[in-house]
């Protein structure tokens, strides 16, 4: 293990890890300005959403971060998810990144990282990354996938971090409104007709944007509905 400070984050690199997650969950105790980040060069056990596995061989982003902050998680997943996209951007600005409700950062159509937000017993935030810098899952059958590679951008897991963490510092301090906005330029399937999974139903509807406490809003033939959780569905 190696450790190093990026701006006044503490870095902890692993050769391998189960998952960043798990161990940032475990990590013993810490203190209200804890601002820690936790990677491995692959994980034994990487966890997606919803219970699903996260393909981890080397060469790609582990990341968690730890870190308090009074914002809500539904506020916590614009910021990161903006900032992950706003890093690639400024090593490629003419990429045409999209960021797939909630937290899908996706290029033509693949998706290629994805975000894991936990929270402490102690209400400390683990939120997990997952870059795929240079390979990408041939075998999902649930979602299209693709690594920064294959669209020729190449970044080290060093630059990356780096270029996240400065727009995550900006961001986290912006007006919610201001990062609504910005993650509404970049939305997948933003006025067209989408299908949400969320916790046990699917919702159709036409996606017309995003409510002041994070919520997606859909409109349907007779009202407009807003949806908490979920994900918004490939078509
Ligand atoms: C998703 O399903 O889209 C979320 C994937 C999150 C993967 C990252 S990799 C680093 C961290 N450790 C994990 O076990 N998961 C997250």
């Amino acid at each position: 293990m190696c450790s190093k400070y990026i701006g006044n984050w503490q870095w902890f690199d692993y050769p391998v890890l189960g998952s960043t997650n798990d161990f940032a969950l475990n990590y013993t105790p810490v203190f209200p300005n804890t601002h820690i980040i936790f990677t491995a060069q692959s994980q034994l056990n990487g966890r997606g959403r919803r219970g699903r596995q996260w393909f981890s061989p080397l060469g790609n982003l582990y990341m968690s971060q730890l870190f308090f902050s009074p914002l809500p998680v539904n506020q916590m997943v614009y910021i990161i998810s903006l900032s992950l996209v706003q890093a690639i951007e400024s090593f490629n600005p003419k990429c045409h990144l999209q960021i797939k409700w909630p937290n899908d950062i996706i290029i033509n159509d693949c998706k290629i990282c994805g975000i894991l937000i936990e929270k402490r017993p102690d209400n400390a935030y683990v939120a997990g990354i997952g870059v795929n810098l240079t390979q990408a899952p041939q075998d999902t059958t649930s979602y299209p996938a693709a690594s920064l590679q294959d669209f020729d951008i190449i970044i080290s897991r060093q630059e990356f971090i780096h270029a996240y963490i400065t727009m995550f510092e900006q961001n986290i301090t912006k007006d919610f409104k201001e990062i609504i906005n910005e993650f509404l330029h970049r939305a997948y399937r933003l006025h067209q007709n989408i299908t949400v999974n969320s916790a046990k139903e699917k919702f159709f509807g036409q996606f017309i944007g995003i409510d002041e406490n994070g919520f997606l809003l859909l409109k349907q033939e007779q009202e407009i509905i807003s949806i908490n959780t979920g994900e918004i569905l490939f078509s």
